[in-house]
């Protein structure tokens, strides 16, 4: 049994490692038993991801094994890097021969992957499957649509999942309801993300992260964001590390607000420094998806400057508030959780620390 798996950008990291973890696991007490054939995996990297502060530390800090495979791919525009990833990972399958490819989330090179092993009739499971926000303006929601219906074996995060997959007419027992993984990772760090003297000084505070190309490259609108933030910095400090398109857009538009202690615009964290900025931050704005997730699950407010999510659990079931694109909406709403007590952690069902496990087990059934 030969799992090969394809990692490409940031968030998938967090994805990959519990499943690498649990499978190995499973391996290894395979390997006791003369019966069963012994479990090999293999790490591939498409490369879309490339910082140091993007890739590299967050391997060792989820302490993944370094990539068998970095196709090196970088950045381009959508059709460039998922031609890139298709043409430098066939070989790649050809040679390696695996018997399963995971792929995670909804980048760029979890769509190209996805299409390359269908084209050449090796099985793909997807992990976080099922997720739509119905809005095809988001490269994503193609990426999310097109792995789907790609796949043999669909992972979903929550039942909303498993309903969305059975109307684009996916079949039942192609679907298995396992949980968050991004969830597991967060459990088994949780204990490692103390909060460091700097951060507890720092008192009440907001952390804001915004990334998506309808937030940050609409320049207009980003710089608005950002007087808004300085204003909100008036009140309580705000604490803004910034992805690197963001830092482009920023200097693009010729607007870089003064690191006055207020609004305090940092690089990109590691998980574990985020993490910890994400548990003792008192409201959390941002864009993106796993934070939605995250915030959630920690009893953290998040205001999420979209107009739709893919992950409505978390309006329903978690701390979550969609403000859309409107600056007087996300005033309101951050001064009604700023005037309301903190949510406790909330119980989602079966993000709970062990999607992983159950992936490993339909897998290797
Ligand atoms: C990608 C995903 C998005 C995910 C996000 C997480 C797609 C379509 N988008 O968006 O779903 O939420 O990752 O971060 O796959 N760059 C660097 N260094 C890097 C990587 C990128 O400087 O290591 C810069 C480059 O200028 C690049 C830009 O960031 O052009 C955007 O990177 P890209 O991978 O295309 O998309 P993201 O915005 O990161």
């Amino acid at each position: 049994m030969h799992i090969l798996h394809v990692v490409g950008a940031r968030p998938n990291f967090m994805k990959a490692a519990p499943v690498l973890r649990a499978l190995a696991e499973r391996g290894s007490a395979r390997q006791t038993s003369l019966a069963q054939t012994p479990l090999r995996q293999t790490l591939v990297h498409t490369g879309q991801h490339y910082d140091a502060s993007m890739s590299d530390v967050f391997f060792q800090q989820l302490g993944m094994p370094a990539p068998d495979v970095n196709l090196s791919v970088g950045s381009g525009s959508h059709a460039q890097q998922t031609a890139e990833v298709m043409a430098r990972f066939e070989p790649v399958v050809l040679e390696y021969k695996p018997d399963w490819v995971v792929v995670y989330g909804d980048v760029n090179s979890t769509a190209a992957a996805a299409l390359v092993c269908a084209k050449l009739q090796v099985r793909v499971a997807h992990v976080e499957a099922g997720l739509r926000s119905r809005d095809r303006s988001m490269p994503e929601e193609i990426n999310r649509l097109l792995t789907d219906q790609l796949s043999d074996l669909l992972f979903t995060p929550s039942s909303d999942g498993d309903a969305n997959l059975l109307q684009e007419g996916i079949a039942a027992e192609k679907i298995h309801l396992v949980g968050n993984v991004m969830i597991d990772t967060l459990v088994r760090l949780l204990p490692q993300a103390e909060t460091p003297g700097e951060v507890a000084r720092l008192g009440p505070f907001v952390l804001v992260t915004l990334h998506r190309p309808a937030n940050v490259d609409d320049l207009p609108w980003l710089r608005e964001m950002l007087m808004a933030m300085l204003e909100v910095g008036r009140e309580l400090p705000v604490v803004f590390p910034l992805h690197p398109r963001t830092q482009q857009r920023i200097a693009e538009a010729g607007f870089l607000p003064a690191n006055d202690g207020r609004l305090r615009l940092l690089p990109p964290l590691p998980y574990l420094e985020f993490l910890v900025m994400q548990r003792a931050a008192r409201v959390v704005i941002t864009d993106s998806g796993g934070i939605q997730e995250e915030t959630s699950f920690l009893g953290v407010p998040c205001l999420t400057v979209r107009e739709n999510t893919e992950r409505p659990i978390t309006l329903t079931a978690g701390t979550n508030t969609l403000v859309g694109r409107d600056i007087s909406r996300l005033r309101q709403e951050l001064q009604r959780v700023l005037a309301s007590p903190v949510p406790g952690a909330c119980a989602i069902p079966l993000w709970d620390g062990h999607a992983a496990e159950r992936i490993a087990k339909v897998l290797c059934s």
